[in-house]
């Protein structure tokens, strides 16, 4: 009896978790760059970290063996004081490699966090079926550890935002990061600390959010003849 009442709790945080996930795409003043307090960094930091663990909790087919590491995935976190930098410095650093209305300088004006997460194609594999079986789950590990973040970073309160990357895949960034050009970027997660959600900034919903739909349409309950 007590078990199964734990249980259903735990079940009931996990869907609040899921649901209550949203794109919070935070956007500051390149102007005046939100300064995050050390204070309010400390407090967060160990949260982050520890929900980067947690993420590499993800499944994943096979041995990647990259520099003996079997995960398929890496991760690079950039800290508060680092998106600002990239902030400052944006259209120096990517003179004519940027979107005209890109909205990565002010995002990285506002984030407490972005967290790069990268995942490694299968290296020295002649094109076949095969290889690209392997990569797609290479991929599709990868994923579920972003989701996994995502979903860790929502219940500590935390805003999250999956962007596709825009300038950190490129050639510049990737040198200025330290990053093998062997990665491939899948997700850049930005962060919005819980202390500064009540700040006075435009946020912007998911592109996609309004075009959901109810599980009927997607899911097909298979019935063999
Ligand atoms: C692989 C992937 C890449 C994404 N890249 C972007 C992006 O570059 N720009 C963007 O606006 N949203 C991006 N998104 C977020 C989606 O727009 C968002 O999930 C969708 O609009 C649904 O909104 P929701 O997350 O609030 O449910 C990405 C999502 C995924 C899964």
């Amino acid at each position: 009896m007590q078990k199964n009442s734990w249980s259903a709790n735990q079940h009931q945080s996990v869907r609040n978790t899921i649901r209550n996930r949203r794109t919070l795409k935070v956007l500051g003043d390149t102007n005046h760059p939100l300064e995050i307090s050390p204070e309010i960094c400390d407090t967060n930091r160990p949260l982050v970290l520890q929900a980067i663990a947690d993420a590499g909790c993800a499944p994943f087919h096979y041995d990647r063996n990259h520099q003996s590491i079997a995960e398929p995935w890496r991760f690079h976190l950039l800290w508060h004081e680092q998106c600002r930098k990239i902030a400052a410095n944006f259209f120096e650093w990517f003179d004519g490699d940027i979107k005209p209305n890109t909205k990565l300088p002010a995002m990285l004006s506002a984030s407490g966090a972005l967290i790069i997460v990268n995942w490694l194609p299968q290296e020295g594999l002649a094109k076949s079926e095969k290889s690209t079986l392997i990569n797609e789950e290479h991929l599709a590990a990868t994923a579920a550890a972003v989701q996994n973040l995502l979903l860790l970073l929502t219940a500590h309160g935390m805003g999250t935002y999956w962007s596709s990357g825009g300038q950190f895949r490129s050639e510049a960034m990737y040198n200025r990061m330290g990053i093998s050009p062997v990665e491939r970027l899948l997700a850049a997660v930005f962060v919005e600390f819980p202390e500064t959600m009540n700040l006075d900034m435009e946020r912007l919903p998911g592109k996609q959010r309004k075009n959901r739909t109810s599980v009927e349409k997607w899911l097909n309950v298979v019935e063999i003849e």
